[in-house]
Formats: structure tokens, C-alpha cells, sequence
């Protein structure tokens, strides 16, 4: 049985919901308090057991690359003094994964930046984090919250993934009216919060919706979803979308829908993030 033992990061985005803030620096290094999203992106892969991460970049998204090396500079700056224990997080990350890179030249959507990683994932199942949908799964303490268990959400759906062998989404219930900002499911109950896939439509208008169940970034997507990319023509927007793409799977019974369990945060739009933000910051304070 083939393990999930790679992560795939779409990074290519422009991020033009958060300029002048993203001008010069990649929307996936903006900060959730003192840490990156895509750092919380990877260290949810790690806590799924896999520790190759493969990165989809663009033009500007250097800093990416040097976040995750070290920067002798600042270590000799810092070591033996007591901020040195700022770096602890980010070193032990550095230790544990491997980083591969490749850039998506053009801007054709995330169907296209995903077949973009076919060079870094091969002929393997495979995870993809979006990492501006920022997951948390410890449980809330202070307030007591029912959702979310220790297990990422990643962890939850590499484990889904050995019993069923088949591309997975994530997905959450969301107001019918923000339908036009997801892909949205529909399809019938497998078991207890799984359900099989039958279609799956990106981005449609509320009145379209074929359910309230929102597609968010977390995926496991077996191979052959590069050659199905390879023949999706541009949907909406005109972009090639994964949501097409797996409409084929799902269509041969080959997708299932996880409503997760724990808290996701939108960390693509500035309301999001500010939240994110809130959420955090009460959680390491308590
Ligand atoms: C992408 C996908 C969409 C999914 C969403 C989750 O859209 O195309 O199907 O629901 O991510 O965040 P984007 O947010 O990149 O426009």
C-alpha cells in the first residue's frame, strides 16, 4: 500500500487581497503572530508523517526558499544569547523535512500549478495544503469548543486515505451564499462525515450550489490526476481548476468528501487572517 509521503504547496499566487503588504513579500509569508502560514502548512504535513515538501513557486518568492535554510548570519548573531530560542521552531522543521521547488511560469490556475509539481511528486499519491486555509486542531480549552481533536486535519485525511485508497477532499459547511468563493460538492453519505462524491462544481453561483459543502485546501489526490490535468481545458475564470479535474475521478466513484474535524481560518482574505490572528493569540496566552 503507497504511503502519502509528499506534500504539495501551491505558492504562485499574487495575493492581491493583501497589498501593498504582498508587493515584495509572498502572501504565503505573511504572519500569523510570529509565524508564516506556509510554516504552519508544513508543520501540519510533518504531523501527518510526511517530510518532503514540494513547493509550486513564482517570480518573487525567494523568501520563501531562504525561510526554510539556514541563515548563518542570524545564527551567529543569536546563538548563546536568549533569543535564541526564537529559531527552535523553525530549525527543528528545517531538520525533519526535505524542500524541492519548481516554478509555475505562468498563472494559469490551480489545476495548472498543481500539474506544475507533477516533476516533484512523480507516480504517487500525494497531499496539498493551500496554505491561506489555516487549520487548527487542538481543542480551544478556554471555551471549551467540541470541534477539533489532537490530529491535524491532514493527519485525519493520510489516515482516510489508507482505507480508501482514493483522492480526498476536505470540505466544511459554509452559508450558501459564499458558494461562489469554493468548489462545492455533492454526492451521498459513505459513512459518519464521508461522502462519496458524485459532483463538483468550482465557484458556483448560491442559486447553482449543489449543496453547502465547500471544498477547502486540503487534498490527497492519487497520480493520475496529472493526466486528467493534462486534458482539463480552462474553467471558470479561465483557469484550469482542480475542482474539473477531479470531477473526472469523482464521476468513476474515485473521490470522497471529509467534513473535518477541527477549526479552519481563511487566511486569504484580510477578515480571515485578522481572526487567525485573534485566535492564536488567545490560544498561546491562555
Ligand atoms: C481554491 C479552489 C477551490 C477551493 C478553495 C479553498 O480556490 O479552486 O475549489 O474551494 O481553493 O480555499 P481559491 O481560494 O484559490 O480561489
Amino acid at each position: 500500500m503507497l504511503k502519502i509521503r509528499k506534500c504539495l504547496f501551491p505558492a504562485a499566487g499574487y495575493g492581491t487581497r493583501f497589498l501593498p503588504a504582498t508587493k515584495a513579500i509572498p502572501k504565503e509569508m505573511l504572519a500569523v503572530l510570529t509565524k508564516p502560514l506556509l510554516q504552519y502548512g508544513v508543520e501540519e504535513a510533518l504531523s501527518a508523517g510526511i517530510n518532503t515538501m514540494a513547493i509550486v513557486t513564482g517570480r518573487g518568492k525567494r523568501a520563501i526558499e531562504d525561510h526554510f535554510d539556514i541563515s548563518y548570519e542570524l545564527e551567529h548573531q543569536i546563538k548563546g544569547t536568549p533569543k535564541e530560542h526564537y529559531l527552535t521552531e523553525i530549525r527543528s522543521v528545517i531538520t525533519k523535512c526535505t524542500f524541492s521547488y519548481t516554478r509555475q511560469v505562468e498563472m494559469k490556475g490551480l489545476g495548472h500549478a498543481i500539474l506544475c509539481g507533477e516533476t516533484l511528486i512523480g507516480n504517487e499519491p500525494f497531499a496539498v495544503i493551500l496554505a491561506d486555509d489555516l487549520c487548527d486542531n487542538a481543542p480551544d480549552q478556554r471555551n471549551k469548543c467540541p470541534r477539533g481533536d489532537d490530529e491535524s486535519v491532514l493527519l485525519q485525511m493520510t489516515k482516510l486515505y489508507e482505507k480508501y485508497q482514493c483522492s480526498i477532499v476536505a470540505v466544511e459547511e459554509i452559508p450558501k451564499q459564499d458558494s461562489n468563493k469554493y468548489g462545492v460538492i455533492a454526492g451521498s453519505i459513505e459513512e459518519k462525515n464521508i461522502i462519496r462524491v458524485s459532483d463538483m462544481v468550482e465557484k458556483p453561483n448560491p442559486e447553482d450550489a449543489p449543496s453547502n459543502l465547500a471544498i477547502i485546501g486540503r487534498y490527497i489526490l492519487t497520480p493520475d490526476i496529472f493526466d486528467i490535468l493534462r486534458e482539463t481545458k480552462p474553467g471558470k475564470g479561465g483557469e484550469i481548476q482542480i475542482t474539473d479535474a477531479l470531477l473526472t475521478q469523482a464521476k468513476q466513484g474515485k473521490v470522497i468528501a471529509y467534513k473535518f474535524q477541527g477549526k479552519r481560518f481563511d487566511c486569504g482574505s484580510v477578515d480571515g487572517f485578522v481572526e487567525a490572528t485573534n485566535y492564536f493569540y488567545k490560544k498561546n496566552n491562555l
